[in-house]
Parts: C-alpha cells; sequence; structure tokens
C-alpha cells in the first residue's frame, strides 16, 4: 500500500468505499421523484491527488444508471478543494469550495457537455458531501437547468463498505 500524500490528509475521511445505507432520494420539479442506490470509491496512489467513481443504480431493477468520475485536488497550504468530474451524461465539470471540518461545500465553476448533450441543460451545480458524526457520508446536490432554478436533485447517505 502506498503512503497517503501529507496534502490529503484533511480529506482522509472520504477514502475507500462507500454504499447506499437505504437508497437515495432524487427530486426535480420537471421530473417523477426517484429512488436509487449508488456505490462509491476514493481511492490514491501517493500523489496529491484523490481518484473517484461514483456509480448508481437502479432501487428495484439494480440496472445501472448514472456515473460520475474524476479527480479531487487541494490548493496547497488552502482549504479549498477541486473536484475534476466526468458523468456518463455527456457532462463535464469542475467544482470548488471549502473544507471546514469533514464537510465539502461545492459549487460548479466550469460545466461543459457533448453536443448532443439531451435537453434541458444544466447550467448550475452544488453539492454538499460531509461525514455526519454517526459515521455516515451523505451527499446533497441541487442543480440549475435551463428551466428551472437552483432546487435539489439528490439527497443520499452511505455507510463505509470498506
Ligand atoms: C434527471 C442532471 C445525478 C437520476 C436529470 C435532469 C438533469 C439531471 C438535468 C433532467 C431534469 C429535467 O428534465 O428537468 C443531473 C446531474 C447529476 C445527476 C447534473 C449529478 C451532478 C443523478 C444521479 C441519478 C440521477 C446520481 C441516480 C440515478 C436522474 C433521473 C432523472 C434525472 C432518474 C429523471 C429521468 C431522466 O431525465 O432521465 N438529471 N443528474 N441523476 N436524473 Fe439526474
Amino acid at each position: 500500500t502506498v503512503e497517503l500524500n501529507p496534502a490529503l490528509l484533511p480529506l482522509d475521511w472520504l477514502l475507500g468505499s462507500w454504499e447506499s445505507d437505504e437508497p437515495g432520494e432524487g427530486c426535480f420539479t420537471s421530473i417523477k421523484p426517484f429512488r436509487y442506490i449508488e456505490t462509491l470509491n476514493f481511492s490514491h496512489v501517493g500523489q496529491p491527488v484523490i481518484n473517484f467513481t461514483f456509480n448508481a443504480f437502479h432501487a428495484e431493477t439494480k440496472k445501472p444508471l448514472h456515473r460520475e468520475c474524476g479527480f479531487i485536488r487541494m490548493q496547497p497550504g488552502a482549504l479549498r478543494v477541486a473536484f475534476i468530474i466526468a458523468q456518463n451524461s455527456g457532462l463535464v465539470e469542475i467544482e470548488e469550495g471549502e473544507l471546514t471540518a469533514q464537510r465539502l461545500n461545492l459549487q460548479s465553476q466550469a460545466l461543459a457537455r457533448v453536443s448532443f448533450a439531451r435537453e434541458p441543460h444544466v447550467q448550475k451545480i452544488s453539492r454538499v458531501i460531509q461525514l455526519r458524526p454517526d459515521g455516515r457520508l451523505e451527499q446533497t446536490v441541487s442543480m440549475a437547468t435551463d428551466n428551472q432554478p437552483m432546487m435539489q436533485h439528490l439527497h443520499i447517505i452511505y455507510r463505509r463498505s470498506s
């Protein structure tokens, strides 16, 4: 096993694998509310970078749905964190924000998508990822699209799976 780069110590609580404890809840004004399950993995290879994958599945059929993968970097000497993300929907994004204790508060700084991405297009994303006092991990994602103002899309709680 490779030693964790000291630059990542403030994020060591994220490392490892997580799976939804109970199905996550999806919503948005324009869609039917839904439930989903999701597994997360955060790993490193000794660089000052965390590698991650988020894989979501239909809560009943277990059919693969949304997927994201990317990298997490921290500004040297600061608690500013950047997520560099690619999504299977054809979206790529940079999210940045501050780490306070074991809570990340991120906002999209840049979004781009494939020319034939489905509409409506996302215009802004914000997410909070935090370690709860009970040791579970919680993620809340809000977004604004062409048609709708900023509003919650996802809420989910994970337990450690390794
Ligand atoms: C719908 C974006 C993550 C499941 C949508 C829509 C957008 C969107 C723009 C269409 C909304 C509308 O029609 O007004 C995103 C973004 C995500 C994300 C930016 C991550 C940051 C997820 C995840 C799941 C999911 C993790 C889990 C399964 C769905 C479903 C719908 C939907 C089921 C409704 C049906 C559909 O349009 O496919 N999402 N989504 N999304 N999303 Fe997400």
